[in-house]
């Protein structure tokens, strides 16, 4: 219950030897599963398809890690059936029992989370403490949402004599929840809870990379008691399933997460108002971030490098959040380069289930040849700095790029401009915070930033002039947690209110007011 105030769930500590066992065990037992096929869920029931795209395992191609089933074109208008059908009964159901479902579900995840979190070590290569930071954030959402619903719909009246006013909540309609890889759990769970939690039946659509992993939320979802119909689970290609979703007339909400261009596409086919369209789409878009660092001449370079190398190559640089640019005010330059180059040289590239590994692969051959291709581009645009060791055995057994580090960078090259989306930092060098300010603020995306100063002067002024949706001040640029730190973007980075934060659920409901003369 919400009386209380909410607290983050806690990540596991795998210092201690029960939980490294208890994970270790997860591993084995999931290694035992490798290769099932991640089903369809209409309507409450399982289905497969003739088609179906096997996932590698990122830390060694050799073995499959899911095979995902490609929801068919007739499984897809099925899919949009069953959400309109359940959309009048979970509308009308008490916004309290939509709230009970989501702390159930929070309690089903808790009891998965080693399975959970040994999945996304094979399905997308994710490191034990990232993969178990996903699920936390994933109970996050669930038990945060509950909480903001109960306070939305506490009884807001506004009575005169003769006359009763009341203000209340309505769902939308069927909502499609569009989720990218690199927060499998976390980010699929957070758009999804919030559409359930405010009267809308979903349509869930994983990412390909990351299926199994989504699949949890269905599971979960049901051991919680979902009624049938108001949550279905759509895994399939993108391109093909996503634009039929996005453009049918039945659809009231889309929540996506992933790619600018992914997310420019469906802002503009959800304007068409095809013919027996009601609603008006709603469309919540987070998109991606080209995230710059400033180390001010007096930061304590110590803190600022741990600091940034965190933020660049945290599962190996594939968050939206990621550090991709660093400016390095004035003299700092001298003693920070050195620094930040041992720092990148010590990094160990590992498997994903190796606990020792400190960055594990990139999530799949394109994401390699990717940002094998940015790192050739730095060398012909910048000067490398350092470059983390590949060791040789692994080189050609899963998808590993060395974190590479490029300095004397030039605002206007591709590496300062586009979204790697891998390990792959651009530095650049500024004469005085004025001019590192405008070189930080100079991209089209406005994510997370951060700050690393020692003056309570230059700190003030960044909180007022660095205009990102997540502004960080000496410390690292990524990992928000729900509530403390509501997470989003401004500019192409995004379209909605920051998930985690008070204004979420707004996004998601029709409100109504209500006046009876009396
Ligand atoms: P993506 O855009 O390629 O895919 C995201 C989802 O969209 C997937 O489920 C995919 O199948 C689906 N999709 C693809 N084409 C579609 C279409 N035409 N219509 C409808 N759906 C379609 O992104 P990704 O590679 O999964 O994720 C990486 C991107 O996501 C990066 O740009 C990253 O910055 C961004 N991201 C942003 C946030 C944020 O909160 N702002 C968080 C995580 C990731
Ligand atoms: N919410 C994620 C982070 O803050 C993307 O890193």
């Amino acid at each position: 219950n919400s009386s209380q105030t909410f607290v983050n769930d806690p990540e596991t500590d795998f210092a201690v030897p029960e939980n490294q066992e208890r994970m270790q065990k997860a591993l084995i037992a999931v290694r035992s599963e490798l290769g099932l096929t991640v089903p369809i869920v209409i309507g409450g029931k399982r289905e497969s398809s003739e088609e179906t795209i096997d996932r590698a395992d990122p830390s060694d191609t050799s073995r499959i890690a899911s095979r995902m089933s490609c929801a068919t074109r007739d499984q897809t208008e099925r899919a949009l059936v069953s959400a309109a059908a359940a959309f009048p009964a979970w509308r009308d159901t008490p916004p309290s029992e939509r709230g009970a479902l989501l702390r159930r579900t929070a309690q089903e995840l808790e009891k998965r989370r080693f399975k959970i979190a040994a999945w996304q070590v094979y399905e997308v290569g994710k490191p034990w403490r990232e993969a178990d930071a996903d699920i936390a954030e994933a109970i996050d959402f669930c038990v945060y949402y509950a909480d903001e619903m109960e306070r939305m719909t506490a009884p807001r009246r506004r009575d005169i004599p003769g006359e009763w006013n009341s203000y209340i909540y309505d769902g939308r309609g069927p909502a499609v929840i569009i989720a990218p890889w690199n927060f499998p759990l976390a980010i699929l769970t957070g758009m999804a809870v919030a559409a359930l939690v405010t009267g809308n039946p979903v349509i869930l659509k994983p990412a390909e990379q990351s299926s199994r992993v989504g699949y949890f939320l269905m599971e979960a979802l049901e051991a919680a008691g979902v009624p049938a119909g108001v949550a279905n689970f759509l895994p399939g290609v993108g391109e093909t399933i996503g634009p039929v979703l996005v453009s049918d007339p039945r659809v009231a909400l889309i929540a996506f997460t992933g790619s600018k261009d992914v997310g420019l596409s469906i802002i503009k086919a959800a304007a068409e108002t095809p013919p027996g369209q009601r609603e008006i789409k709603r469309v919540i878009a987070e998109l991606g971030g080209k995230n710059a660092i400033i180390i001010d001449e007096d930061a304590d370079l110590d803190e600022a490098v741990l600091g940034v190398l965190a933020s660049t190559t945290g599962f190996s640089g594939q968050k939206c959040s990621a550090c991709s640019r660093v400016i390095v005010v004035g003299s700092a330059w001298e003693a920070f380069q050195s620094r930040l180059a041992e720092a990148v040289k010590s990094i160990r590239i590992g498997p994903a289930e190796d606990p020792a590994t400190t960055m594990g692969p990139v999530v799949d051959e394109a994401s390699r040849e990717r940002v094998q291709k940015y790192i050739a581009i730095g060398k012909t645009e910048a000067r490398l700095l350092a470059q983390a060791n590949v060791p040789a055995h692994l080189e050609d057994a899963g998808n590993y790029v060395p974190a590479a580090v490029f300095y004397d960078c030039q605002p206007e090259g591709r590496l300062c401009r586009e979204e790697i989306f891998g390990p792959v930092l651009a530095v650049l060098r500024a004469p005085n915070l004025d001019e590192a300010l405008t070189m930080a603020s100079d991209s089209p995306y406005a994510l997370s930033g951060g700050f690393y100063s020692r003056s309570p002067a230059n700190i003030e002024r960044i909180r007022r002039e660095f205009r990102v949706g997540n502004l960080y001040i000496n410390r690292k640029i990524t990992g928000a947690l729900v509530d403390r730190q509501p997470f989003g973007g401004a500019a192409m980075s995004g379209v909605g209110s920051k998930a985690g934060g008070p204004d979420y659920l707004l996004q998601f409901v029709v409100p109504r007011t209500i006046t009876e003369s009396v």
